[in-house]
């Protein structure tokens, strides 16, 4: 008999990969079944975006995800950026995002992009993943890349 040699794999990819020695699954059982994460520190992606959003994603996670959540759904010490960037949020515009960004909120906790050392090539991208999360548009974690153009 065939011994599976892909045991890490998704489990579906396994049996798909053991069909030689194990019974396909019935197909109404197959779609019953969500995918499965690989696991549970490497979830699969929710949302798909472009190079800059992505780019955006990783400087958040970088930056600003210590104070402002995993996903951006704020932290004690920071705010919600979903509710600021949100449809009743203060943060309505790009123009307020930058404005924030270049002067941080003085006395408040809020550093400018200089004192963070974040570049202003990222500042689109970032805008463009939170007011996606603002939106409801982007669901929050790793996202998947849609294009696969090198990222600086
Ligand atoms: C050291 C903690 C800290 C970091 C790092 C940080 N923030 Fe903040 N941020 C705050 C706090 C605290 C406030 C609330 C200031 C206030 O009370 O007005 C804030 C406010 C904001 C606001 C305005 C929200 C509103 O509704 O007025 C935006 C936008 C924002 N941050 C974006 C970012 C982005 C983008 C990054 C990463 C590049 C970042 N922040 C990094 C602490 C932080």
């Amino acid at each position: 008999m065939v011994r599976c040699r892909f045991t890490i794999l998704l489990a579906a990819g396994a049996l798909a990969a053991c069909s030689a020695s194990a019974p396909a699954p019935a197909p109404a059982a197959a779609a019953a079944a969500p995918p499965a994460a690989p696991d549970p520190y490497h979830p699969l992606p929710r949302d798909t975006v472009d190079a800059e959003t992505y780019q955006g994603w990783k400087q958040f996670m970088l930056q600003c995800s210590r104070c402002h959540g995993d996903e951006a759904t704020g932290s004690t010490f920071g705010p919600s950026l979903v509710k600021s960037l949100g449809p009743t949020g203060q943060i309505s515009t790009r123009e307020k995002f930058l404005d924030v960004l270049q002067n941080g909120v003085k006395d408040k906790g809020m550093p400018t992009a200089a004192k963070m050392g974040l570049d202003s090539v990222y500042f689109d991208g970032l805008y463009r993943y939170l007011a996606g999360r603002g939106s409801a548009k982007l669901k929050g974690g790793r996202p998947a890349r849609s294009e696969q153009a090198p990222v600086p």
